[in-house]
C-alpha cells in the first residue's frame, strides 16, 4: 500500500501537539528534528517535517499529501486547499492590536495606518472589506515590537496567550479570524491515498470524540 505523506511543523507550536495526536492515533513516528522524513512502523504513513509557511505550496504541488497546518496559515497562503478537520488544538486568534496609550475607536482609525505583520493577504482582505487602505509593512518574527521602533502604527499577528502583546504595552482591537490547527489535504491526492487518508480521518475523529 502507498504511504500517505504527511507534513507536520518542523518546530514551533504545533509540532508537539501534532505527534502527540498522531500518537494517540495509534500511530507510531520517530520524532525526527533531526531527520526530516520519518516512517511510521505501524500505518502506512510517513512525516516531512517542515518549516509552516512551506506546507501550504507543498500540498499544492502534491509534494505532500496531507498536513497538520494551522487555520491561520491555510487563509494566508492557501486558500484553494481543502481542510478536512478541525483539531481542536493550538487555537489563536489572528488580530489587530495598537499601542496601549492610543485611544482607539474603531477601524477607521487605521486608515492610512502603518501596520506591521507576517500575515499580509490576512490583513488586505480584511481591511478591504470595511473600505480601508493601510500601508503595510511585512516582517517575519517579533511584529509586536514594530510600533516601539517607530516602524508601525498598528500590527497585525497571532494572540495565543496574549503576553507579547501585554510585555509589549499593545492592546488587541480586533480580532480578524480565529484560528486552531487542523488537517489540510492536497488538491493533487491520488485516490489509493485517499483511502489510507479516509482511515487515518477515522482514527483521529476517534481520538477527538475521546478528548471531548
Ligand atoms: C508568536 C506570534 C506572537 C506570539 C503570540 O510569536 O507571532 O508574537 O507567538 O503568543 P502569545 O499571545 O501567547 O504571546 P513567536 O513567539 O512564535 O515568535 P516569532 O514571532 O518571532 O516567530
Ligand atoms: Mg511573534
Amino acid at each position: 500500500m502507498n504511504r500517505i505523506r504527511i507534513a507536520v511543523q518542523k518546530s514551533g507550536r504545533l509540532h508537539d501537539d501534532s505527534l502527540k495526536l498522531l500518537k494517540d492515533a495509534g500511530i507510531s513516528v520517530d520524532n525526527g528534528r533531526e531527520q526530516l522524513k520519518a516512517a511510521s512502523g505501524n500505518f502506512p504513513l510517513e512525516v516531512f517535517y517542515l518549516r509552516n509557511g512551506d506546507i501550504p505550496q507543498y500540498l499544492r504541488d502534491g509534494v505532500v499529501d496531507a498536513a497538520i497546518i494551522g487555520e491561520n496559515v491555510l487563509v494566508e497562503k492557501g486558500e484553494d486547499i481543502i481542510m478536512a478537520e478541525k483539531l481542536g488544538f493550538s487555537k489563536c486568534r489572528v488580530s489587530l492590536a495598537v499601542p496601549k496609550s492610543v485611544k482607539y475607536s474603531g477601524i477607521e482609525d487605521l486608515q492610512g495606518a502603518k501596520i506591521a505583520t507576517s500575515y499580509p493577504n490576512t490583513v488586505k482582505e480584511y481591511l478591504s472589506k470595511k473600505g480601508i487602505t493601510a500601508d503595510l509593512h511585512i516582517i517575519n518574527g517579533s511584529v509586536e515590537i514594530a510600533p516601539n521602533i517607530g516602524l508601525a502604527d498598528a500590527i497585525c499577528d497571532i494572540v495565543s496567550s496574549g503576553s507579547t502583546l501585554f510585555k509589549n504595552n499593545l492592546k488587541e482591537v480586533e480580532v480578524m479570524l480565529k484560528s486552531e490547527a487542523v488537517l489540510a489535504v492536497s488538491p493533487r491526492i491520488d485516490s489509493e491515498r485517499e483511502e489510507v487518508l479516509k482511515k487515518l480521518q477515522f482514527r483521529i475523529k476517534s481520538v477527538l470524540r475521546a478528548r471531548n
